[in-house]
């Protein structure tokens, strides 16, 4: 057994079971948009329709995810692995260059994605060194095309026969 303090073999390990990616948006009480890339994001209940995902207690968008009361979880598709690292990255504009527009309650939907869940936070709950929020799906739209997968550290590169 490896050790469990070995934050690095721990990762490896956990990097093991392959994920989709989802960016996460919701507006900040100035209007502005707030997103980041999270591969946390899984389905809990459908009676009624619950999902959750964790974010970082270190996140700078934390705050604004506490009080919005709404997120949108944006699936991403195979060719989005740009925006996946793009948001993945603590830059000012990460939605500058980026196809999106306003949904329900004003969130951030991001073009091209294979779905979009829009959600009203459910509940929070302390996860350790992250937060889990628990969001009630309101509505959602889903797509053709291959989600963008990440395991073992890497996004996946999709066959092409
Ligand atoms: C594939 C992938 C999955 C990630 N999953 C999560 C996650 O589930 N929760 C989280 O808080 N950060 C996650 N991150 C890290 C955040 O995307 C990253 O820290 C980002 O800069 C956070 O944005 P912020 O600093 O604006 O909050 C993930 C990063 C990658 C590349």
């Amino acid at each position: 057994m490896a050790e469990i303090a070995d934050h690095r073999a721990l990762k490896q390990a956990l990097g093991r079971y392959a994920t989709g990616v989802a960016v996460v948006t919701a507006l900040r009480a100035d209007g502005e948009p707030v997103g980041l890339t999270v591969n946390s994001f899984t389905s809990v209940s459908l009676e009624p329709p619950l999902i959750l995902w964790c974010l970082d207690n270190n996140s700078p968008n934390l705050a604004a995810f506490e009080r919005a009361g709404h997120f949108a979880v944006n699936v991403l598709a195979a060719e989005q692995g740009w925006i996946a690292t793009r948001f993945a990255k603590p830059v000012e504009d990460k939605f500058g260059g980026v196809d999106w527009r306003a949904g329900d309650h004003g969130l951030p939907v991001l073009a091209e994605t294979v779905a979009c869940l829009t959600c009203r936070t459910y509940s929070e709950h302390p996860g350790g060194d992250h937060v889990i929020l628990l969001g009630e799906v309101e509505a959602f739209t889903d797509a053709p095309g291959d989600p963008l997968v990440y395991v073992d550290g890497t996004y996946q590169v999709p066959r092409t026969e």
